[in-house]
């Protein structure tokens, strides 16, 4: 959801965490009305036989006096008990449990506009610039000095929870054998000094960014960055790219990670990276093109072992990658924060750089700075060995990854807005139509919906792939030369409006699929077995996201960008601007019914199509304007 910032009101305003406890708890919604939307969200994406088999099993749950009165009674109390019931079931179940690897599967980029770098000191210059931001934007969180948030929008105007900035640079992923942990440093009284981690040629240096109670000046980093590009290209000295371990399994990398720890070299480089606010990735050039497409993939899965996939370290929630070539922008560990706080954050640091005088920072010749640590590894035949299967496995993620970048241009949210529609929902529908365009079904999608209105609130999902989308997408598809185009129209509003609704309900904290999660995990404490709703194939169906949605606004020059989140799936992500919209597009290559491109392509006919509708119909629907094209360079009709 795009975000306001706003000056602060007072002094609790400008105050994120206490901010945060004055937000009202998430309610929790009615145990009937969320069964019903749930039969409702599906019917139409399974068979008629597995429908009513699932209806039963749903009505014997909401039964008087049945296990589903329990287990929402129970849900009621943890409300009363916790500040959010959804909190740490969903950190679980989205992120925690997940065993995937980060790359691609769960981390997602943003990607900056290219940079031109005239040479060597000019990269350096820029990365001393960025982490001077990244100090400056850090102040400012441990001063609780941040504006609060105001949602945009749909409604609008309400103060978000900031609870997720605080999680940008001191909280850390640790793998675990079956799960991982969150790990978030408490402000100590006494802060420790601080660093950065500087990752250059698959080496990890400790860059402290303050020595002697004092900040480094822009200067001061640029020193200290050229002192770590030296000791990197010292072939001598290097060592092996430990930095794929974190891109492998999480149950792999634990494993990895616990051999790692039986040496105290090993131990204290952990804790140097564990410990520190975010990484600088230094990427050597990659030799490709630095078009969109290829920026996005260097940032999603750093190439492979051959280009910089070594030089990453995944766990750490804020990765900066500054490549020599230009490609820039960040890598986010997403457990603590979604995609806005990201965005908001990178966006500060983007302006900071830009409005920072342009001034020749200089290296200090006979700096009198310790020069910053290598950080060293004992690397035992064991360790090697999962060096090699995470090299190999990393290759396999790079290799399937079908990505493409793609700008519809022919208009963006002004026009869509000029049909007194909700750009969102339009977009959406324009989703679904592309989907139906290329596969003749639709499939449980997913739309992340900030519940950030409410205290420590994250997500939750808007099921867009609705009755009525597809009762439109039939329209257009099935139906192209025998639906008239004035009831595809009807039909388009009908999808939109049923979208709209949707979310609504999602961003005011009664959707479905938070609550059918919590009735879940409350089941497994206090039931003996798991309640058939909960391994029913059509509950199993509706949490296989086929199509994987989510809208990242920027405003400035940037975009964000994910992976799929099943095999058979497409990740979508986009980011409406007045006159444009971008899609980042992903698929894998080892399925054989998606394709990246094709999709892209559907979803430019299927903007174009719905547009031609709307310019013939929804300015005067009465009265059907003439088959004649309004300006279609900017799309503009009122
Ligand atoms: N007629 C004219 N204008 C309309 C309209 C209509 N019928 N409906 C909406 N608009 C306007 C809005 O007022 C808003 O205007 P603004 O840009 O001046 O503020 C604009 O269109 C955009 O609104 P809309 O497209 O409806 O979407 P939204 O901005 O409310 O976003 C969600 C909807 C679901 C994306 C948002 O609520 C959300 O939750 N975002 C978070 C997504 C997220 O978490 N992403 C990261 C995941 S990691």
């Amino acid at each position: 959801m795009p975000v306001l910032k706003k000056p602060p009101l007072d002094k609790t305003e400008s105050k994120g965490s206490q901010e945060a406890e004055e937000l009202p708890k998430l309610p929790v919604p009615p145990l009937k009305q969320t069964m019903d939307t749930y039969l409702q969200c599906m019917r139409h994406l399974v068979s008629e036989e597995q429908y009513r088999k699932s209806k039963a099993i749903v009505e014997r749950l909401v039964m008087p006096g049945g296990l589903g009165e329990m287990l929402q009674q129970k849900l009621i109390e943890r409300r009363e008990n916790t500040e959010n019931w959804i909190h740490e079931y969903w950190l679980d179940d989205m992120y925690l449990n997940n065993r995937v690897p980060l790359p691609v599967n769960s981390s997602p980029a943003v990607t900056f506009a290219r940079h031109n770098f005239q040479d060597a000191n000019d990269h350096l210059r820029f990365t001393a610039n960025l982490i001077s931001g990244v100090l400056d934007y850090k102040t400012l969180l441990d001063m609780h000095a941040l504006p609060v948030d105001y949602a945009r929008g749909q409604l609008s105007g309400q103060p978000m929870c900031m609870k997720q900035y605080y999680g940008l640079f001191s909280s850390y992923r640790l793998p675990g054998g079956n799960k991982d942990t969150l790990v978030a440093q408490e402000s100590a009284v006494m802060p420790e000094p601080e660093h950065i981690i500087v990752a250059c040629n698959n080496q990890f240096f400790v860059l402290d960014v303050v020595i002697n109670f004092r900040r480094l000046s822009e200067g001061d980093l640029f020193t200290q960055l050229r002192k770590i590009v030296r000791m990197a290209e010292n072939e001598d000295e290097r060592l092996p790219p430990i930095g794929l371990l974190t891109s492998d399994g999480r149950s792999e990398w634990s494993r990895a990670r616990e051999i790692l720890m039986k040496d105290s070299t090993n131990r204290d480089s952990l804790d140097m990276i564990e410990r520190c606010m975010c990484i600088v990735c230094l990427d050597a050039p990659t030799g490709l093109e630095t078009n969109e497409t290829n920026r996005a993939l260097q940032l999603l899965h750093g190439g492979g072992i051959d280009k910089n996939g070594g030089n990453r370290w995944y766990d750490k929630p804020m990765q900066f990658v500054v490549g020599r070539d230009g490609v820039c922008g960040t890598i986010c560990e997403h457990s603590p924060f979604d995609g806005i706080v990201l965005v908001q954050c990178t966006e500060h640091l983007l302006k900071y750089m830009k409005s920072s005088p342009k001034k020749l920072v200089r290296a200090d010749s006979v700096s009198e700075l310790p020069a910053p640590r290598r950080l060293r590894w004992k690397c035992s035949p064991e360790i090697q060995g999962h060096l090699a299967s995470s090299a190999e496995k990393l290759q396999r993620i790079v290799n399937n990854l079908d990505f493409t970048v793609y700008r519809f241009k022919q208009y963006g949210k002004e026009f869509i807005k000029k049909q007194r529609m909700s750009p969102d929902a339009f977009i959406q529908v324009s989703l679904q139509l592309a989907f139906y365009r290329c596969h003749r079904k639709l499939v449980p999608t997913y739309e992340s919906a900030s519940i950030r209105r409410f205290r420590m609130g994250r997500v939750d999902n808007i099921r867009s792939s609705t009755a009525e989308a597809l009762a439109f997408v039939k329209a257009m598809v099935d139906g192209k030369d025998t639906v008239p185009d004035s009831e595809k129209m009807d039909f388009l509003k009908g999808a939109i409006a049923s979208q709209t609704n949707y979310t609504i309900m999602a961003i005011t904290g009664m959707a479905i699929d938070n609550h059918l999660l919590a009735l879940r995990e409350l089941a497994r404490e206090h039931c003996k077995e798991l309640p058939e709703i909960f391994t029913d194939e059509m509950y199993l169906i509706s949490n296989r996201f086929i199509l994987s949605t989510s809208q990242v606004p920027t405003t400035m020059e940037m975009f964000c960008c994910y992976g799929p989140v099943v095999p058979n799936g497409y990740g979508a992500c986009y980011n409406p601007q007045s006159e444009h919209i971008l899609f980042c597009i992903s698929s894998f290559k080892d399925c054989k019914e998606t394709s990246s491109t094709l999709f892209a392509k559907a979803l430019e006919e299927s903007l174009t199509e719905m547009k031609d509708l709307c310019l013939k119909y929804n300015s005067k629907p009465q009265t059907p304007v003439k088959e004649k094209k309004a300006d279609s360079q900017n799309g503009h009709r009122t």
